[in-house]
């Protein structure tokens, strides 16, 4: 199958209603999308993805009303942090309604779902009589498309189309948002960050889930996940492991260190003003550049954990658990 990418909208829309899976532009990272509603279209996005179909995909949608058609509950959580934080990279699990198959909740009675703020595919789903179901645009565990090339290296030719919405702004995954036993926890950090969520709803807890832990909460928290071809380190500091270049052929990703220490190494700098923001944007290209230098190893410098650091720290340490 021949891959095109294009900005055409309404040709997007078309492919959609036909059944077909695209991949479509976000803020956070590029989805892989097709018809939530159809159980074929979804098994096909499994399929394109390598995904297991105990992982839940994200459904997306235009609107809160929208939203209100899948999801059998709406509490006083949902409704704040929607009007907050909607259109973004927020994404609630709320009890799903009988319209969603089990196949796209891979057997959860709870659907993820939340409306994308990208003009070009808010603008598709609005011609849309159906939700899209989208996980993010790559093989599964290798490192989620920021760019339509990213998309076109990893799934190029298994997709009829890619719609081209520029570079993701946000460039990290939503932050996935739920209550348990009157508890709210995230379930995955992102672009939201936690101290965004708790000035809304005060305290809240993280739910970090492992291999180990078999429970569907939030099974796309594998410890392997996120991860280049090439292995890849992660340290405090980066200076420390430079000497190990005079054995091996290394790359780095920094955000601390000085990049003219580094003079002699590939290395991408995620924020040169040091701006957290900034370095989330950044972060997959600087992966997806070097782990195209047949590098031996990628050593990345953690970041200071607050905000969005810490979704930062989250994704670089699965990248590293290889
Ligand atoms: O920013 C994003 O969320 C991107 C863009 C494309 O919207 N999508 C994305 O999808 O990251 P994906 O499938 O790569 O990650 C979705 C995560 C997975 O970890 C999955 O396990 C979890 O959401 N998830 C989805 N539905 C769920 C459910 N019903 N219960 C628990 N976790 C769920
Ligand atoms: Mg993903």
């Amino acid at each position: 199958m021949q891959t095109i990418i294009g900005k055409d909208v309404v040709k997007s829309a078309q492919l959609l209603r036909e059944g077909n899976v695209i991949a479509i532009p976000t803020e956070t990272v590029y989805g892989l999308a097709g018809n939530a509603l159809n159980s074929k279209v979804v098994s096909q996005i499994f399929n394109i993805k390598g995904r297991p179909i105990t992982n839940p995909l994200i459904l997306h949608v235009n609107s809160v009303d929208q939203a209100k058609l899948y999801s059998s509950e709406w509490p006083e959580w949902a409704e704040i942090l929607s009007m907050e934080f909607w259109p973004g990279p927020l994404t609630l699990l709320l009890k799903k309604t009988g319209l969603i198959n089990d196949q796209l909740t891979s057997g959860s009675d709870r659907v993820a779902i939340r409306i994308p703020a990208h003009s070009m595919t808010r603008e598709l789903l609005s011609m849309l009589d159906f939700p899209l179901a989208a996980p993010s645009a790559n093989p599964f565990t290798y490192i989620s498309p920021t760019t339509a090339e990213h998309v076109l290296k990893q799934l190029g030719g298994k997709i009829p189309y890619i719609l081209d919405g520029g570079p993701c702004k946000k460039g990290l995954e939503s932050t996935i948002v739920g209550m348990e036993e009157g508890q709210i926890y995230i379930y995955r950090e992102g672009a939201v960050t936690a101290e965004q969520i708790s000035k809304w709803l005060g305290p809240i807890k993280i739910k970090v889930k492992n291999d180990e832990d078999k429970s569907t909460e939030a099974p796309g928290m594998l410890q392997k996940h996120y991860s280049p071809y090439t292995r890849l380190l992660v340290t405090e500091d980066a200076i420390s492991w430079k000497e190990l270049g005079h054995e091996k052929k290394l790359g780095f990703v920094l955000y601390n260190s000085p990049a003219y220490l580094f003079e002699e190494f590939p290395c991408v700098v995620l924020s040169h003003t040091k701006d957290p923001d900034e370095a989330a944007s950044n972060l997959y290209a600087a992966l997806h550049a070097l782990d195209a230098m047949g590098l031996d190893l990628i050593i990345a410098e953690l970041m200071p954990a607050e905000g969005i650091g810490r979704a930062i720290n989250d994704r670089l340490r699965r990248a590293a658990n290889s």
